[in-house]
């Protein structure tokens, strides 16, 4: 049994939390924490509300609150709002308390006699009518290098210049827009520049960790660690225990960061074993994770590491899995509302329930890079995924058994059924040791695929009338399945896999249980209760994009061999969606795949493709597509290939950079993207295809590439263009197509 420290970022307690908090930090952190808590490990999961700095002043004084009043308010709606979605800390402590304000100060203390903290006087800017001192961002001027306006005091984002105080013109101050006066101010730093060797050596073993992590504290690293102020001249905050400095404060992120650690002792002392946190936090063989958004990575794998060290016998961050960011309409997700939807957390508690956004957050995960949020894929994920797949499987293995049987029917499992369990469950341990989820999470739909397949081909309907026995048999292995979903979904959706487990007959939980039951056999005989749908579909009826009386005529006009009139060079294309099903290599060529593209006709498609360096294997697997299916069958180096992938070319982007389009509905494969137009499926040529005008833009404000935007139309969208005309591209029912990275110029071309 191993120790692990799950360690999770610290919100703000400045406002609601969202689903940005979500999938960036928390989600996963209650999904490895549950896992490891499944496989019988010991776990310490802390962190809380971060309720210092600067902005929760400046917002509480707009609300004519304390900050302590207004931190603890978003702090109680904040526990709660975690509370609701599942998550189980130890302890979701706050930094405005007690034993946070110990801790701090006796590791301030312990580094100041050790000489790593030292005091220096700087220059601060200061407004005389806010009667405060003004960190960087809220003071605002003019570049004296490039004279760009409205420049942050610390750096310009025109030219890059950086300041030091008084270098920028015409300062103000971005809270009440008069000048600010500059005033020399005595500070604490902490003297990182002597970590350096010491954080390049702990570097060194760190292979395991994520490139962008890795990357982001090595060039940190390389830069040159400079000393930093540690202090601030605010009165809300850590006091600084040293006689003399009452009118200052620890700086928030030197103090939060230690929160983790306050957070651990605080919840010793409440369970009353104060020493319990010396466990996790001495013993050399426990591991510490640190859940965070990617903006947090240097206070975490070099700040905090520096001050543990600087403190020394304490553990250091194992692991930093830091996530990407779930994006809307091309930016972070960090407003309140998006396309008529609240995000916090409170508002869309109101509308799904929480494993159903568990499940959601989890398969679009942004972990390796941003992802895409909308309300249309969520909606869709929820119906197509959760519902249809893993949930119709539970539903219909444990209704018609119950039906049939009663109890758990006797017979041996299926020797392929199981070896596709043993499989799943290798991949899935796996990847969820290394903090993976999201692939993880796909192994386990990959599963229950798998067993719908399966209870589809042995027909128990059919099979009830004619062999009981049998059908016996084929429900126990169906049954198994279930089981192994049940224990492996688990961590990702606790609530309603705890339920699935009582219709089973189970007592306790799939955690009571242990990982291991996800292979064992179901008990003959055991009483199964009656079950209901644990998932609901969302009821959100998609409307078709409305088409004006010019189009319908359009549609009526006689299909024409080859076409005629508007939009006559994009009738020449025969786009079809498809599913990646396989993804092999070029026998001769590098950077070829060799796909295997399922475009809803009786075999599979051969495409070759060169996009080899820009979407590795797993991004490929089971992708949807549109293709262009009527081109000319051509071979590449030997390999022959029927069709063509659509993507978009940005040049911007430099070199070969492309982004694969795709419909943004789960429309069935085959389906045609003709913009409702008829089209014509004869075979053609590339060059055909190169004629075609079809641009991709981003939606913003209700308008798209210059013209409003269809009804349902999702965050990018491709449009095909004759002359001034325009039409959204899809299956004319409410089908666009679109690309799930927003990063691109807004009006690249599909080439
Ligand atoms: N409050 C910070 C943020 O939301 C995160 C603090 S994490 C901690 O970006 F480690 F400093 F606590
Ligand atoms: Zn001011």
């Amino acid at each position: 049994m191993a120790k692990i420290v799950v360690n999770v970022a610290w919100p703000y307690a400045n406002g609601t939390i969202h689903l940005g908090h979500m999938a960036g930090s928390l989600l996963p952190a209650d999904i490895f924490s549950r896992y490891n808590r499944i496989i019988g490990n010991e776990v310490l999961m802390v962190g809380g509300s971060d309720q210092h700095g600067t902005p929760i002043t400046v917002s509480a004084e707009k609300n004519g609150m304390t900050p302590e009043a207004y931190a603890d308010k978003y702090h109680l709606i904040n526990k709660k709002a975690i509370e609701d979605m599942g998550i189980e800390y130890s302890l979701f402590n706050k930094t405005h308390c007690p034993t946070h304000f110990e801790i701090t100060q006796k590791l301030f203390l312990d580094l100041r006699e050790k000489g790593l903290i030292y005091t220096k006087q700087t220059e601060q800017y200061f407004c005389p009518k806010c009667d405060r001192f003004l960190p960087d961002r809220y003071v605002e001027g003019v570049c004296p290098k490039c004279g760009a306006e409205k420049t942050r005091s610390d750096q310009c984002d025109a030219c890059g210049t950086t300041f030091e105080p008084g270098d920028l013109l015409e300062p103000y101050c971005t809270l009440c827009r008069s000048t600010p006066e500059i005033r020399k101010t005595e500070h604490f730093f902490l003297k990182l520049s002597e970590f350096r060797e010491d954080l390049l050596r702990y570097l060194d073993g760190k292979d395991y960790w994520r490139a962008n992590v890795k990357a982001f504290t090595k060039n940190w690293l390389q830069d040159g660690l400079h000393d930093r102020a540690i202090t601030r001249d605010m009165s809300w905050g850590v006091p600084i225990p040293v006689e003399g400095w009452d009118d200052k404060v620890i700086y928030v992120w030197f103090e939060a960061v230690i929160g983790y650690l306050s957070s651990s002792v605080e919840y010793s002392r409440m369970i009353g074993k104060p020493d319990y946190w010396e466990g996790f936090w001495k013993d050399p063989d426990a591991r510490h994770y640190y859940f965070i958004g990617k903006d947090n990575i240097p206070f975490h794998s070099i700040i905090w590491p520096a001050i543990l060290m600087g403190e020394g016998g304490l553990d250091l961050p194992y692991d930093i899995p830091a996530n990407e960011y779930l994006m809307i309409n091309g930016g972070k997700l960090s407003k309140s509302r998006s396309n008529g939807g609240a995000i916090d957390i409170p508002s869309v508690l109101g509308r799904y329930d929480p494993d159903a956004i568990r499940f959601y957050l989890s398969i679009n995960m942004p972990d390796t890079h941003d992802t895409e949020f909308t309300w249309d894929d969520l909606d869709t994920k929820i119906n197509n995924d959760l519902v249809a797949t893993l949930g119709n499987y539970y539903h219909r293995c444990l209704s018609f058994t119950r039906k049939n049987f009663g109890t758990v029917p006797a017979g041996d499992t299926d020797p392929e059924t199981l070896a596709e369990i043993e499989r799943a469950f290798g991949e899935y341990r796996e990847l969820m040791q290394v903090c993976e989820l999201k692939r993880a999470i796909k192994v386990v739909m990959d599963l229950a695929r798998y067993g719908n397949r399966f209870f589809d081909a042995a027909k128990p309907w059919a099979l009830v009338k004619e062999d009981k026995d049998a059908c016996g048999a084929v429900m126990n292995t169906t049954l198994r399945i279930c089981k192994a979903l049940c224990v492996m979904m688990w961590p990702f959706m606790p609530r309603s896999s705890e339920r699935i487990w009582q219709f089973m007959g189970f007592q306790g939980t799939p955690e009571d249980a242990g990982i291991e039951e996800a292979l064992a056999p179901m008990p003959a005989g055991q009483e199964l209760q009656e079950p209901v749908p644990v998932y609901k579909k969302i009821e959100a009826p998609k409307e078709a994009p409305k088409m004006d009386n010019q189009e319908k005529d359009k549609k009526k006009e006689p299909p024409a061999a080859v076409p005629a009139g508007p939009f006559a060079d994009f009738r020449r294309l025969d786009i079809r969606v498809g599913t990646v099903v396989e993804v092999g290599d070029h026998p001769e060529a590098e950077k070829l795949y060799v796909l295997k593209v399922d475009l809803g006709e009786d075999e599979p498609r051969q495409i070759v493709t060169n996009i080899k360096s820009l979407y590795p294997r797993d991004q490929m697997e089971n992708r949807r597509l549109l293709i262009i299916s009527n081109l000319k069958p051509a071979k590449f180096r030997g390999v022959r290939s029927e069709g063509m992938l659509m993507a978009l070319d940005d040049e911007e982007l430099g070199g070969d950079a492309v982004l694969l389009l795709k419909p943004s509905a789960d429309v069935p494969n085959g389906t045609q993207i003709n913009c409702g137009l008829e089209v014509s499926s004869s075979r053609i040529e590339v060059k055909h295809f190169e004629k075609c005008s079809i641009k991709v833009g981003k939606l913003a404000d209700g308008k798209i590439l210059g013209s409003d935007a269809p009804e349902g139309c999702p965050a990018a969208a491709a449009f095909v263009f004759d002359g001034d005309e325009r039409l959204p591209m899809g299956d004319g029912k409410g089908c666009f197509v679109t690309t799930d990275n927003l990063d691109f110029i807004d009006g690249a071309q599909v080439r």
